[in-house]
């Protein structure tokens, strides 16, 4: 088998990195194993820490079968630590040591830049289940209630393998790291999570899919450009990770389109031909598409505050040293130096939406975020031939990058969805158009019920087209012990 492909299962942490011969790094994360657990009790869903929930389990990491399914108790999940297999011989692919040897160990002078990126990617994954704690109280059925467990796991594996290379690779620093991970939380006015977007309530199912379906997706980028890193246990750490963070974005795009396939099932068993009779659609109990529309114009639009600033020097810096690489920077047919290469940059220069070109080393952020934008179209397409086919002349869309932003060129303008500048006070006065309301948000909540029965499903959305694992449509996917 090539080197990384054994999995041993014996101890408390399954692995592929030979955590039997490295007794310190076996010892600081058998150390660090019962705050983590502690914090999955805490922190972790809400009320279902007994019950037993059908779920993969990653045993391997041949993408053939990496994976397996069984019920198991959260708590007693197997977080492992799995790197993608090594690829031999494998040289930094982009930057200033193009062409050399990937590191295997941190290089020194780039250790705090990896560090810093390391805890900031690691802070997303514990946010994001505290985020969603609440929800499994009113899932729409116990294929959704398995969905979101499968994901909050996973995420807490993430974890594990984020904290893996801060104790093997940072010393005392990555220790001390690694136990802040377990003290900040989500939302907290003291210890808040380090990034916005993962500090926002998750309050419903609508924004659970839109979460997973527009902020995972910043994950996934994320992941991407690390997976091109020059430090190799980086770079397979997350190629891994990328694996499960697929299922993440399938639960956020079917979540959504199961929602739009029931509002104009419903709309067009009653005649409602106006999709902007909110009242209307209201009354049959599902979601009107204008309310849909504003869900994702939220998160949309906080989901491109993640890539940070369009003009980043930092984002040069990791480039250059090796550290982060571009999208598929290994598919992509340049000098992967970027020296004098330039990057149309849309900049907000006297109140005024104005295209700059500007050197492309300091334009990686925007860079990122633009094939961000053009991988989440993807699913807009999808849910609109759904919107479509039933005869409805409404069509979803994206916002405009310069819409509801708090961080980058945008953030000091108001603007709406199609991108036109707005003064303050047309802003106050309009903003309920554009973004979910008191209103919106109380209609959502009171349809938020549990269904519990195995095979049923709330009537805002429609049952999925498969199950999972092949499973039929009555599989009791959580077994609720209360
Ligand atoms: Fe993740
Ligand atoms: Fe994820």
């Amino acid at each position: 088998m090539p080197d990384g492909m054994n999995v041993n299962y014996d101890g408390l942490i399954p692995n592929n990195v030979d955590l039997n011969t490295d007794a310190r790094v076996r010892k600081a994360l058998e150390t660090w194993h019962p705050g983590y657990i502690d914090w999955w009790k805490d922190m972790g869903p809400e009320g279902f820490q007994e019950s037993l929930v059908y779920l993969r389990t990653a045993i391997g990491v041949d993408p053939k079968g990496w994976a397996k399914f069984d019920y198991v108790k959260m708590p007693e999940y197997k977080w492992g630590i799995l790197l993608a297999p090594a690829v031999p011989d494998r040289k930094i692919p982009f930057g200033k040591h193009k062409g050399e040897p990937a590191w295997q160990e941190v290089p020194g002078e780039y250790r705090a830049l990896l560090r810093r990126l390391i805890v900031v990617q690691g802070d997303t994954e514990p946010a994001s289940v505290e985020q969603q704690r609440h929800l499994g109280a009113t899932a729409p059925s116990l294929y959704d209630l398995r969905n979101l467990f499968q994901v909050n796991v996973e995420e807490g594996r993430h974890l594990w393998a984020m904290v893996y290379l801060l104790h093997k690779y940072f010393g005392t620093e990555g220790r001390e790291e690694a136990e802040e991970l377990l003290q900040r939380r989500s939302g907290h006015a003291d210890t808040p999570r380090m990034l916005g977007a993962f500090n926002e309530a998750t309050p419903d199912w609508l924004s659970f899919f839109m979460f997973t379906y527009f902020t995972d997706r910043d994950g996934k980028m994320q992941l991407e450009a690390l997976a091109q890193s020059g430090f190799d246990p980086l770079s397979r750490t997350c190629r891994f990770m990328l694996t499960e963070e697929a299922h993440h974005m399938f639960v956020g795009d079917s979540g959504v389109q199961r929602v739009v396939e029931r509002t104009v099932e419903a709309m067009k068993a009653a005649g409602i031909t106006d999709p902007h009779d909110v009242a209307a659609v209201r009354a049959l109990g599902v979601i009107d598409l204008p309310t849909i529309q504003k869900k994702m114009n939220l998160h949309f639009s906080l989901t491109l505050d993640l890539f940070g600033n369009e003009i980043s020097t930092n984002a040069a810096n990791a480039f250059n040293a090796g550290i982060k690489g571009r999208y598929r920077e290994d598919k992509l047919d340049d000098d992967h130096s970027l020296i004098d290469a330039t990057y149309p940059v849309l900049r907000c220069i006297d109140g005024k939406l104005v295209e700059e070109q500007v050197p492309a080393l300091s334009a990686l952020n925007l860079r990122l975020r633009n094939d961000y934008v053009q991988d989440a179209q993807t699913g807009v397409v999808r849910w609109n031939r759904v919107i479509e086919k039933a005869g409805y002349d409404f069509r979803l869309s994206l916002p405009h990058v310069a819409f509801y932003r708090h961080i980058g060129e945008f953030a000091n303008i108001h603007a709406d969805p199609a991108g036109n500048i707005l003064s303050e006070s047309e802003w106050n006065a309009r903003k309920d158009e554009f973004l979910p309301n008191d209103s919106d948000a109380d209609y959502i909540t009171s349809l938020m019920v549990p269904v519990a029965e195995p095979g049923k499903y709330a009537g805002w959305i429609a049952p999925p087209k498969m199950g999972i694992d092949n499973k039929p449509g009555d599989f009791e996917y959580v077994q609720i012990v209360a």
